[in-house]
This record gives C-alpha cells, sequence and structure tokens, in this order.
C-alpha cells in the first residue's frame, strides 16, 4: 500500500528518461516501475508530463531575521515550491549575520513546519569566528561555512590573508565563496556612474572577479580544501577553474546565463544589478560553454530580493540582488527546450549535483529509499512570467513579461503534495537537509 502513487509519467533520473510509475510511502520513494494497479491512498496522474528528482536551490537569500520587508523562510520558501524546487541552501548575510551557532540553531527553529521546501543554512564566516568554523560546520542543517572575499549585501567579508589561512586550517568540509577582489572593488569606486546601473560591470569588472578566483584556488590548493566558487561569470574563470577540478566546484545562476549587457541594463535599470555583475555576451558564451564541457557543477539561483522601493533608487544607492528561486526551473526548461542543454543535465545540475558536492543524505535521486522529492514538470506548456506570479515578497521578477516553454505543474517534498498548477496546497512540512559528513548531530527521520 502506497501513500501515493504517482502513475503515466516520464521519469528523468541516473537510468535515462523512459516511462514509469512512482510508488512513495511514508515520505519515502517505496518503488518505481510500473506500478499500475498497486494500491493507494492517493494517485497522481502524470500522464504526459516529466517527473525529475526535486530541484535542489543552492543558494538562496532569504532575508529572516532583520529584512523581512524583503522576504521570510516562508514566502521564500513559498516562491521555491511554485516553481517546483524542493530544498534550498540559505545564505548567511541576515541581520543578525548567521555566524555563530545560535544564530543557526534559531534559522532552523524558524524554518521547521514553517516553510514549505527542506532547507538548510550556511554559516557566515567572519574575522569573529574564524576559531568556530569547526564547530559551525558541523552543526545540524548546516551546508557549510560562505566566504564573503568582496563586499556585496550585508556586512560578511573575509579578505585578509591571515584570516584566510586560518579559515582553511580550521574547517573540513566544502566552503562556499563569494568571489570578488576587495582591494580592487575599492579602488576603483570613481567607475561608479551615478544613475547608470551599467557601469556596475565596469567597477566589479572581470579582473575584479578572475584575481579573487585564482586567489582563493591557490589557497585551497595549498590546504588541500574541497571548495565552492558561487555565481561564477567569466570566461577566465571557467578556463582557470577546468584545472581545479579536483577540489573546486562551479555554480551559475539562470540570469548570467539568460541575461547579458547592454541589454539587460538598458531594459532593466537598476533591477539588473547585481553582484558578480551581468556581464557582455562573451561572457554568457562561455558560461554555456563551462556548462556544456562539464565544469559547471550546480545551478543556483542567488535568490536576492530586494523591494522596487528599493531598487528605484538611483545607481549606485541601489542594492544589488534579484530574486529568482521560482523562475530557475521555468527558465532553464525554456534553454532546454531551445537545445542548449539536455534534460538529463539539468537534473545533474539541480539534483545529483548538490547531492555530489554536499553529501545529500537521501536527497537528490529518483531511486528506492531516498526522500520522496519530486520536481513535476510539463515540458510542452508556453507560459508568459510576470510579476503578478511571484511569491516572494519583493513581488517582482527580471524574467517579467518573458514567454518560456516547460513549466512546473506539481512539487513533491517528503511525499507531501505542496504545490499543484501554481497552487499552494498542504500545510508547510519543511524539516533541515540531512548531509552524510554531519548525521551524528542530525536528528533521524
Ligand atoms: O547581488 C547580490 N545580492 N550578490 C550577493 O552576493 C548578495 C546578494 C544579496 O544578498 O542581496
Amino acid at each position: 500500500m502506497f501513500d501515493l502513487l504517482v502513475t503515466g509519467g516520464t521519469i528523468v533520473n541516473h537510468d535515462g528518461i523512459h516511462k514509469g510509475d512512482i510508488g512513495i510511502r511514508d515520505g519515502r520513494i517505496a518503488d518505481t516501475g510500473s506500478l499500475s494497479g498497486k494500491p493507494a491512498d492517493r494517485i497522481l496522474k502524470a500522464d504526459n508530463l516529466h517527473i525529475l528528482p526535486g530541484v535542489i536551490d543552492t543558494q538562496v537569500h532569504f532575508r529572516e531575521p532583520g529584512l523581512i520587508h524583503k522576504e521570510d523562510l516562508e514566502s521564500g520558501s513559498r516562491a521555491a515550491v511554485a516553481g517546483g524546487v524542493t530544498a534550498v541552501f540559505e545564505m548567511p548575510n541576515t541581520s543578525p549575520s548567521t555566524t555563530t551557532l545560535e544564530a543557526v540553531a534559531d534559522k532552523i527553529a524558524r524554518g521547521r513546519d514553517r516553510m514549505f521546501c527542506d532547507f538548510a543554512f550556511y554559516a557566515g564566516a567572519s574575522t569573529d569566528n574564524l576559531d568556530q568554523l569547526a564547530e559551525l560546520e558541523k552543526a545540524e542543517g548546516v551546508a557549510g561555512i560562505k566566504v564573503f572575499m568582496g563586499s556585496s549585501t550585508g556586512n560578511l567579508l573575509v579578505d585578509a590573508d591571515e584570516a584566510l589561512e586560518t579559515l582553511f586550517r580550521n574547517i573540513k568540509r566544502r566552503a562556499a565563496f563569494h568571489s570578488e577582489d576587495e582591494e580592487r572593488l575599492k579602488s576603483r569606486l570613481d567607475r561608479q556612474i551615478i544613475g547608470d546601473p551599467s557601469s556596475h560591470m565596469d567597477w566589479r569588472d572581470e579582473q575584479t572577479a578572475l584575481n579573487s578566483t585564482r586567489r582563493l584556488l591557490k589557497l585551497a590548493r595549498k590546504h588541500g580544501r574541497r571548495i565552492h566558487v558561487l555565481h561564477i561569470t567569466t570566461y577566465q574563470e571557467m578556463q582557470l577553474l577546468s584545472d581545479y577540478r579536483d577540489l573546486a566546484s562551479v555554480e551559475v545562476t539562470p540570469q548570467h546565463l539568460t541575461l547579458s549587457a547592454p541589454d539587460a541594463y538598458e531594459r532593466l535599470g537598476t533591477l539588473a544589478q547585481m553582484n558578480p555583475p551581468i556581464r557582455s555576451k562573451e561572457h554568457r558564451q562561455g558560461l554555456w560553454e563551462g556548462l556544456r564541457s562539464g565544469i559547471v557543477d550546480v545551478i543556483g539561483s542567488d535568490h536576492a530580493p530586494h523591494t522596487s522601493e528599493e531598487k528605484q533608487n538611483a545607481y549606485p544607492s541601489s542594492p544589488s540582488g534579484m530574486p529568482g528561486v521560482q523562475t530557475l526551473v521555468p527558465i532553464m526548461l525554456d534553454h532546454v527546450n531551445r537545445g542548449r542543454l539536455s534534460l538529463q543535465r539539468f537534473v545533474d545540475l539541480t539534483s545529483a549535483g548538490p547531492q555530489r558536492l554536499f553529501g545529500l543524505a537521501g536527497k537528490g535521486r529518483l531511486a528506492r529509499g531516498y526522500d520522496a522529492d519530486l520536481t513535476i514538470v510539463d515540458m510542452k506548456a508556453t507560459r508568459t512570467i510576470t510579476n503578478a506570479m511571484m511569491e516572494s515578497r519583493c513581488g517582482w521578477t527580471p524574467f517579467d513579461g518573458q514567454q518560456v516553454t516547460g513549466w512546473p505543474v506539481a512539487t513533491i517534498v517528503r511525499g507531501h503534495e505542496v504545490m499543484r498548477d501554481g497552487e499552494i496546497i498542504t500545510a508547510a512540512h519543511g524539516q533541515p537537509v540531512r548531509f552524510q559528513e554531519t548525521l551524528a548531530t542530525t536528528q533521524e527521520r
């Protein structure tokens, strides 16, 4: 007897793409294959739909505590499941920053049964907590340590050589890096042109990213540590990273794969402003080549909501960042439909990739015994993304008005049918993601 039987869909998993049913019991996948006729409490018919392992967004900013006029854990997670995302890794630049065990525990308590998807939190590195990182990275629900090597939203920053050396000595798990060169950012502040957001990519130029990533890779090599380099934006970094595949993993965002300068700044103004910036078509092309050649490990949305009012400030008083957790799946499925990547590569980037890099316990694979996290999509549905659809508190998307083909139609989180046809249809049941490296500190499910 299954709790839920998903029938007639096309399963996309480690085994290829094939028709099949999925039986779910007690929140886990109990069986896959030809299961029609088997008894089940509920049946979800998935004829003409594709069933993907739950999409995991490994970089979001949900702003709670402290900045909840932009977003909170509940609203951010509504946006996630509305967009077919079943788990998120949330960033530490909240207010206060997530730099202590208490701050991590507080976020977990706020998220449990209040977030609609499952969740993990990065613990932020700061110059004050370097001696506590070993403990922090082992705490329940922690995805790893996040390091801002260049200043962005919030006040987290670790950029001095000595501090970074200490950091690498103190951690063991893979740590995630925002890689921009702080010295260069400070020395080029005069490149910001008031009222011209396109000067953002001149201020935070390609050398700013490349210098920092080169330095980061050398440090990681010296200490033999695994690093995850977030939101890569230049073709030069892609080339460099291909020489460090033993220790460095690579993220790109849907917006850097989709938008480019000068068009994005002309159309969107400060809405296109983010760190690291949207760059030229040549760089966008370099990211696609990195994706095709296997250098890119994961797609993260870097969902970074700010209100429309805040974004209306004249550059550079406007904050950097754009929302994206709800549009990751539709934007990338549209790229699939345009032949830019395969559906299996999409699954590799959004489920298997996170599983491999972060050692997820029981997630990231559509196979018996794993958590029953499913992203069910209609590859033929053509829809227009609009601001009105957005569940995020910020209420806007840089993709407003964009027509896409490929759409998430159901989200299942540990067997709970959370979203159907854009409606959120259950209470929140979100729980911390479990990691193989820290199972000893983690509650069993
Ligand atoms: O543009 C950005 N916004 N980049 C970041 O690194 C942080 C983010 C935010 O939190 O707003």
